[in-house]
């Protein structure tokens, strides 16, 4: 396991769309710690394979109580409601912009073992899944936003605003 190094909004990786993983190997498990690490240690809400130079469908999530989801070729299969709320990104340090995102959403992937999962989630960790799988199609928070207006710099923030998602 390693931290690996955050790349940043003007590197070509993160706009391009990501492949498909075709087998859970020893590499793909490796990618997965390595993501894991470098999340805890930014600290984030998630992290995406572009996100550290890996142009493949994987990505972790955190949960509650410092548990996280590791998903392999992630999909939405299903979605409900929405919500609007403040979004960064670890990929644009020091930005935080107000994006809308569905309330509830429904994600099947393989987990690190190959098998099929499915999660549901909704609120906070719900934006997490939203953001990360955007990650894989080359979509940053930043295509998202409600208005540019609400693009701000993290000191402009006002309390209730620092609960952004940053994955
Ligand atoms: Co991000």
């Amino acid at each position: 396991m390693a931290v690996r190094e955050i790349l940043t909004f003007d590197h070509p990786i993160l706009r391009q769309k990501a492949r498909k993983v075709a087998r859970v190997d020893a590499s793909v498990v490796r990618l997965l710690d390595d993501l894991a690490e470098t999340m805890y240690a930014a600290p984030g809400a998630g992290l995406a394979a572009p996100q550290i130079g890996v142009p493949l469908r994987v990505c972790v999530v955190k949960g509650d109580d410092n548990q996280h989801w590791s998903l392999v070729n992630p999909v939405l299969v299903r979605w409900e409601g929405s919500q609007v709320g403040p979004e960064g990104c670890l990929s644009l340090p020091g930005w935080v912009g107000e994006v809308e995102r569905y309330e509830t959403v429904w994600v099947r992937a393989l987990n690190r073992k190959g098998k099929e999962i499915k999660v549901k989630a909704s609120g906070f960790t719900a934006r997490a899944f939203q953001h990360e799988i955007d990650h894989l199609d080359g979509i940053l928070f930043t295509d998202r936003l409600t208005s540019l207006e609400t693009l701000k710099r993290v000191e402009e923030l006002e309390a209730g605003e620092l609960e952004a998602v940053r994955g």
